[in-house]
């Protein structure tokens, strides 16, 4: 952390994917307050922590928490949401269920979810713009491919993501962004501390530029954060939070990374 900067209320932040399957919640979170305990969670500001979790497990997971008090320093998510209210539309997801469902956040533009299942930045900025008018949080997830970087285009593709995704979005006192290197995620290979100062530099200053207040901004980074890299990539200028993939499927070591940077 540079000398004289104070760090924010951090945001650790996983992302279950299409896994945790056979996982029982209750395991998971008995380890994982064995390792990070509940009294020092209580304690934490609003959304330090959050699961987008697979949706047939949202609502038993914030009914858990919810119990023990614990569901506003940890908040449940789902990982996608279709923009429409309603409709005959097959398989998806609307805003209204999520809520019925409990979800708090929802995760947005995933590079999986760009990748595999041809989500454009066109159908990411209505999510945003539904998520905006339902005032529901959003984690909009940006970065470039290997082959961008390598052709000199990192900056404006991520650049080009937040204009495209943000632009309609009336709501400018808070937004949370997570810079996602596609490179870098789920290969064990995170970018260096140096890759993330950079993106997430630009990155801010396009949310400023966009009229987005300083003071709600949040900028994660996900891509292999794991126990080994945390708290030097945490310590990176503009660096407000992580989405973790891999590694938070493993309650310790989820909790592990907790207890370093909560
Ligand atoms: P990873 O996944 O931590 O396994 O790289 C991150 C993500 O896809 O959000």
């Amino acid at each position: 952390m540079n000398k004289g900067q104070k760090k924010r209320g951090f945001h650790l932040f996983a992302n279950w994917k299409m896994y945790a399957l056979g996982m029982e919640s209750q395991n998971y979170f008995e380890q994982f307050f064995n390792v990070f305990p509940e009294d020092r969670i209580k304690d934490l500001p609003p959304a330090s922590i959050g699961f987008a979790a697979p949706f047939t497990k949202i609502q038993s997971i914030f009914e858990l928490l919810s119990k023990r008090g614990l569901s506003e320093s940890i908040v449940t998510g789902a990982q996608n949401m279709h923009s429409a209210k309603e409709g005959a539309f097959t398989g998806e997801i609307a805003y209204a269920l999520l809520k019925e469902a409990k979800a708090q956040w929802v995760l947005l533009g995933h590079s999986e979810r760009r990748s595999i299942f041809n989500e454009s930045d066109e159908q990411v900025a209505l999510k945003m713009q539904r998520c905006d008018e339902e005032q529901f949080p959003a984690l909009l997830c940006v970065g470039e491919t290997a082959v961008e970087r390598k052709e000199g285009k990192g900056a404006d593709v991520v650049t080009s993501q937040l204009l495209c995704a943000l632009e309609q979005v009336k709501q400018r006192s808070q937004v949370w962004v997570a810079y996602e290197p596609v490179w870098a995620i789920g290969t064990g290979e995170s970018a260096s501390t140096e890759q993330v100062k950079e993106m997430h530099q630009a990155i801010y200053e396009k949310l400023l530029e966009l009229g987005f207040e300083e003071e709600g901004i949040r900028i994660f980074y996900g891509g292999s954060v794991n126990e080994g890299n945390c708290e030097a990539l945490a310590a990176t200028a503009h660096v407000d939070g992580f989405l973790v993939g891999k590694a938070s499927l493993k309650p310790e070591v989820f909790a592990t990374i907790a207890q370093k940077l909560l």
